[in-house]
């Protein structure tokens, strides 16, 4: 069918191209780039021989007029970008100047300032629609999967969703003392950010970490979850029909926050830079390299994954509840393809959004949270390329 350029070669880029490999009648043809050309090569070479024809190449994707000479040469029909989040902005203008498709896991944050809203993104819909391609945002689990799951509960079981709870569970132990499952500094400027919660027709905002609850959950059994701020909750508020509130919850141990609270108050979780032996240094970075490597974990980390959405709402005038979650298995994901759950649960969602674009399932001109788009042929692709889903009509609450 085409060609993908995926830009990014980490923990989640990796996954993407595994799931690319196994999707070939769509993916013809893929171009890993990222800005360290060796860790696209390893992949190439840990995958060739198979139906998609793989190449490589190296590019800064903080450079706009290197991405356009990138395009102009590889000429994708569609960009997944799987680097970091500040480089959503160049690469969708990039996309524009050269009027291919564009899809991503993750809203623009800017590197200074760690904060996550869709301001920046949802500013270039004019652009997109005029040029007359598709950027397809928030393409992972959470945001992508959830809100997927969103538009398919008020598609086929709600008149009209009152309460969505996301929940995030993460039982997986990798027996390192503290490390982060995806990027660090990603990972840390997020749960270090005040919480928020959508509450009749506004946001609210909380202390980081000070709302806590204990949810059961499937095939997990009783964790501790904290309220945080999720981008999701931000489209979802527009896009869901009599929504009232909005939650996102996360499980974290005691040992996770207890490390984070003593990084966080001798100042290393910081993005401002210091002056270290005559340079200038962010704290935060420099942890990120002295901390385990995401992508190293999957041979360790065991135990699974599980994350979903309570829906509360009516339909035909009676109330209705309504659950539907994944759960992946760390060591399974290993298995298949060389990554933990964290990884393989962003990374086939990406695959899956970049395919339903390039089917022309979900061709549209301007730039869409994924949750405006039809949830059906996106949920079957989940159970086909490994994040099947479970269904429960009396969860347990959380009040
Ligand atoms: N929606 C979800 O559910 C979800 C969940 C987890 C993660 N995510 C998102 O997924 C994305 C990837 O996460 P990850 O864990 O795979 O991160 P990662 O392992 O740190 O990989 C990031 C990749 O981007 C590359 N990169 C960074 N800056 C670049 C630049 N200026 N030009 C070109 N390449 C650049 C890095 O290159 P180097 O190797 O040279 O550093 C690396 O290969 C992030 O945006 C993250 O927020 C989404």
């Amino acid at each position: 069918m085409g060609k993908a350029l995926i830009i990014g070669a980490g923990g989640v880029a990796s996954v993407v191209v595994h799931k690319c490999c196994q999707n070939p009648d769509v993916f013809e043809e893929i171009c890993i780039a990222s800005r360290t050309v060796s860790k696209c090569d390893a992949l190439k070479a840990k995958l060739d021989g198979g139906k998609t024809k793989i190449t490589t190449a190296q590019v800064n994707a903080d450079n706009v007029p290197e991405l356009i000479a990138l395009i102009e040469k590889v000429k994708p029909d569609i960009v997944i970008n799987v680097a970091l989040p500040y480089q959503d902005l160049t690469i969708m203008d990039a996309c524009l100047a050269t009027k291919v498709d564009y899809v991503d896991t993750a809203n623009y944050e800017p590197e200074d300032t760690a904060k996550f809203e869709y301001k920046w993104q949802w500013a270039y819909r004019e652009r997109f629609k005029e040029a007359g391609i598709t950027a397809l945002l928030g393409s992972g689990f959470d945001p992508g999967v959830t809100s997927v799951f969103s538009a398919y509960a008020q598609k086929h079981y709600f008149d009209e969703i009152h309460s969505i709870d996301i929940l995030d569970a993460n039982a997986g132990d990798h027996g390192y003392p503290f490390a982060t499952n995806f990027n660090p500094e990603i990972n840390i400027r997020e749960v270090t950010a005040n919480g928020s919660y959508f509450d009749n027709g506004k946001f609210i905002e909380t202390e980081p970490m000070s709302i806590k609850r204990v949810y059961d959950f499937p095939q997990i059994g009783p964790k501790d979850i904290y309220l945080l701020h999720h981008e999701e909750m931000e489209s979802l508020a527009l896009n869901i029909k009599g929504i009232k509130k909005i939650r996102f919850w996360m499980t974290f141990s005691q040992n996770y926050l207890t490390h984070l609270k003593v990084l966080e108050n001798v100042g290393m979780t910081s993005i401002e830079p210091i002056e270290f032996e005559g340079k200038q240094i962010v704290p935060l970075q420099f942890l990120k390299a002295v901390l385990p490597d995401p992508s190293s974990l999957g041979p360790r980390t065991k135990g699974k994954t599980n994350i979903g959405c309570i829906f509360q709402g009516v339909k035909d005038g009676k109330p209705l509840t309504y659950y539907v979650y994944n759960v992946c298995d760390h060591q399974e994901c290993y298995k298949e393809v060389g990554s933990q759950a964290i990884s393989y649960t962003t990374g086939v969602p990406a695959m899956i959004g970049a395919s339903m674009v390039m089917t022309g399932k979900w061709k549209r001109p301007g730039v869409f949270n994924i949750e405006e788009f039809d949830p059906d042929p996106f949920m079957d692709a989940l159970n086909k390329f490994g994040l099947p889903w479970h269904e429960d009509f009396a969860p347990a609450l959380i009040d």
